[in-house]
C-alpha cells in the first residue's frame, strides 16, 4: 500500500463521525468473510441505484446530474469487483439482508417544503453512509487477516472517502451551506445514536 492514505489516522476527526466502530466488529467479520462480501456487494448495488433514484427524482438539478452519472459507473464497477471477489472464492452472491443502518438512517429524513432542501436531505443522508462505509472499510483494509483482501478493500475505503465529500459538495449547491453544516452535524448525532444501538454483527458493512 504505497499510495498517500486519502483517509489518515485520525479518520474520524476528518469524516466527521462521532463515534468509532467497536472494534470487535472486525473480529466478527472475520468467522465468515462470504457474509461481509455478500453484505458489501449489495451495499454497492444500492449505492448504484441511490445515485439513479436521485437523477431520476432531480433531474432538474444539472449539475448533480452530471456529478452523479459518472459515479452510478463506479458504484456498480464495485457491485462487479465483490461479484469477482466472491467468484473467486468460489462463494455465491447469497441473498439481501435487511439494513437496519440505512433505514434508521432514513426514517430521519426530514421532510422539507423546498424540493432543493429535499435534494440536499438526501445527498447528505448518502454522505454519511459513504463516510461510515469508508471508515469500516479502512478497519478491514488494515486489520483483516488474508493480505489480499486488505488490499481489496483499501481501493473501497479510498473511492467511498471521494464520494463522501462529493455528496456533502455537492448539497452546498442546493441547500445554503451554513444549513448543510448544521443538518450534517444533527444527522452525525443521531448516526452516533444508532451506532449505540445496533447490535454489532460481524456479517453486516454496516
Ligand atoms: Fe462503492
Ligand atoms: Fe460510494
Amino acid at each position: 500500500m504505497s499510495t498517500t492514505p486519502l483517509v489518515p489516522e485520525d479518520h474520524k476527526h476528518v469524516l466527521g463521525l462521532k463515534l468509532p466502530t467497536d472494534p470487535r466488529w472486525v473480529d466478527l467479520t472475520q468467522l465468515s468473510i462470504g457474509d461481509i462480501l455478500t453484505d458489501h456487494a449489495y451495499c454497492e448495488q444500492k449505492a448504484a441505484t441511490s445515485c439513479i433514484s436521485l437523477i431520476q427524482t432531480f433531474s432538474e438539478c444539472t449539475e448533480m446530474v452530471r456529478a452523479l452519472a459518472p459515479v452510478v459507473t463506479e458504484e456498480w464497477g464495485h457491485f462487479r469487483a465483490v461479484l469477482a471477489e466472491l467468484d473467486k472464492r468460489g462463494l455465491p452472491l447469497g441473498r439481501q439482508r435487511k439494513d437496519h443502518y440505512v433505514n434508521a438512517l432514513r426514517a430521519f429524513e426530514r421532510k422539507h417544503d423546498k424540493r432543493m432542501d429535499r435534494v440536499a436531505e438526501r445527498l447528505i443522508g448518502f454522505a454519511l453512509i459513504e463516510a461510515r462505509s469508508c471508515e469500516r472499510f479502512r478497519l478491514l483494509s488494515l486489520y483483516v487477516n488474508d493480505a489480499q483482501l486488505r488490499e481489496f478493500y483499501h481501493k473501497f475505503m479510498v473511492a467511498e472517502a471521494g464520494h463522501y465529500r462529493l455528496m456533502i459538495d455537492l448539497a452546498a449547491l442546493y441547500m445554503a451551506p451554513e444549513k448543510v453544516e448544521q443538518r450534517w452535524q444533527e444527522y452525525l448525532d443521531y448516526e452516533a445514536e444508532i451506532m449505540q444501538q445496533l447490535e454489532i454483527k460481524g456479517d453486516r458493512i454496516h
